[in-house]
């Protein structure tokens, strides 16, 4: 337990579960998944009192994500709140800088989280560092497709071929979660209504799956989940989709910022209905530098400076070697790139290239030191389909 202030933050209490659900049901409005709190566990929860009363509280759950080809672990927050009445006097600061201490404890380089706020979390460290877009299209505007590969239903049996696709996907790409079991488990029917599972496969085995619901009342297909591996799997779910148009009049899935169906398309029909940044803060910039992959071929060093006003052990100067897609680290060097903690989440996650930071005044540095760390953090734009 830490105290400070007349604030408390620690565990929760067995008698504090049921009115710490109804606190943040009252300060978030809206429920993700019905029960997710409860489905995520009272003991991943923190909650903060002050003068003894409870004040707020906040899940952390620990996954990884994907960086350059590795998993690296972060503190995936969810669920922050804080009832009205104890509003505008630092409890959730207090709340974010305890569950940082933590996170930095456990050995989890990075948080990870989807604000409702930009700017609170940004006091706390949280720079945006990705999206997740959402897609609608009409049945009828699928102009291209292919039947070539084999598409069949599955049912609990193919979840190992499922976790593999996925993963082949998540690895490849940049920001997507390593989920752990509280993030399969709503995805592949955690009650709810009908859920219908498909393994797209070709000669090689799984190149892609769909997993979806109907909404009978919208004539709609909601993809719950959706990883395609190769330009074939994304023609052959196309196709697949096409053949529903006679009671099926659109689709919505969540996908890539490139996303291989979107781009398959003959004309640009599919729209993106939602965008959403999550935002990520650095809780250990030697860790997190060292744990994230980088591209293959690349041989090069950046002296990096760094500021961090809430976690002072990341305050520094950083030497990164990178070789054979991997970089090791050591306190020293130059610090001929200039940043906060902020602009280095910006940069690690390759969510907005480093000319574009010191443009807007979160990076520092000259043309040289700019094209190296550009090289260096090079990736796909990094994403993810899941809210938490
Ligand atoms: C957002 C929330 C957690 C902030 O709690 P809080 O205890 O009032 O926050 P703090 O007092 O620690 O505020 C710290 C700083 O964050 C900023 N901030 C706080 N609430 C904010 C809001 N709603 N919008 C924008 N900035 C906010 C302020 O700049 C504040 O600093 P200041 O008071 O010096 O200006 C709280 O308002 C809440 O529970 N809201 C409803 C649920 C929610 O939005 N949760 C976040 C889910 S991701």
């Amino acid at each position: 337990m830490v105290s400070a202030g007349g604030m408390e933050y620690g565990p929760v209490q067995p008698e504090e579960v049921q009115p710490l659900w109804a606190l943040l049901d009252q300060a978030l409005n809206i429920s993700l998944v019905p029960g997710w709190n409860d489905h995520v566990g009272p003991d991943r929860f923190r909650v903060l009192r002050r003068g003894g009363k409870l004040a707020g509280g906040m899940g952390i759950v620990p996954m990884g994500q994907w960086f350059g080809g590795s998993s690296v672990p972060t503190g995936a927050v969810t669920s922050v709140g804080i009832a009205p009445e104890f509003r505008g006097a630092g409890a959730a600061s207090m709340l974010m800088k305890s569950s940082l201490d933590e996170i930095h404890e456990e050995g989890w380089p990075l948080s990870t989280l989807f604000p409702s706020t930009l700017n609170f979390y940004r006091h706390a460290g949280y720079e945006r560092a990705g999206v997740k877009v959402v897609y609608e299209m009409p049945t009828t505007a699928i102009d291209v497709g292919s039947r070539e590969l084999d598409i069949v239903e599955v049912d609990d049996s193919s979840h190992e071929d499922i976790y593999i696709t996925y993963n082949a996907r998540a690895q490849s790409t940049s920001g997507n979660l390593d989920r752990p079991p509280v993030l399969w488990e709503p995805i592949l029917g955690f009650g709810g209504r009908q859920v219908y599972s498909y393994l797209i496969t070709g000669p090689d085995g799984p190149e892609g799956y769909v997993i979806f619901q109907q909404s009978r009342s919208a004539a709609h297909i909601r993809v719950r989940d959706v990883a395609l591996l190769t330009q074939n799997a994304a023609l052959k779910l196309l196709r697949f989709f096409a053949d529903h148009r006679s009671t099926i009049d659109s689709i919505s899935w969540n996908g890539a910022p490139n996303d291989l169906m979107v781009h398959a398309l003959g004309e640009q029909e599919a729209k993106m209905t939602k965008s959403r940044d999550w935002v990520m803060r650095i809780v250990d910039v030697e860790g997190a530098l060292a744990a994230r992959g980088y591209p293959a071929g690349y041989e090069g060093e950046l002296h990096i400076r760094v500021e961090d006003n809430l976690l002072p052990w990341n305050t520094g100067d950083y030497v990164l070697e990178v070789a054979f897609g991997r970089g090791k680290v050591r306190r020293g060097g130059r610090g001929d790139l200039r940043t906060g903690v902020r602009g280095l989440a910006a940069l690690y996650s390759g969510h907005v290239a480093p000319v574009e930071l010191r443009a807007m005044g979160a990076m520092d540095g000259d043309d040289a030191t700019i094209a190296a760390a550009t090289l260096m953090f090079a990736s796909p734009s990094p994403w993810m389909s899941d809210q938490f």
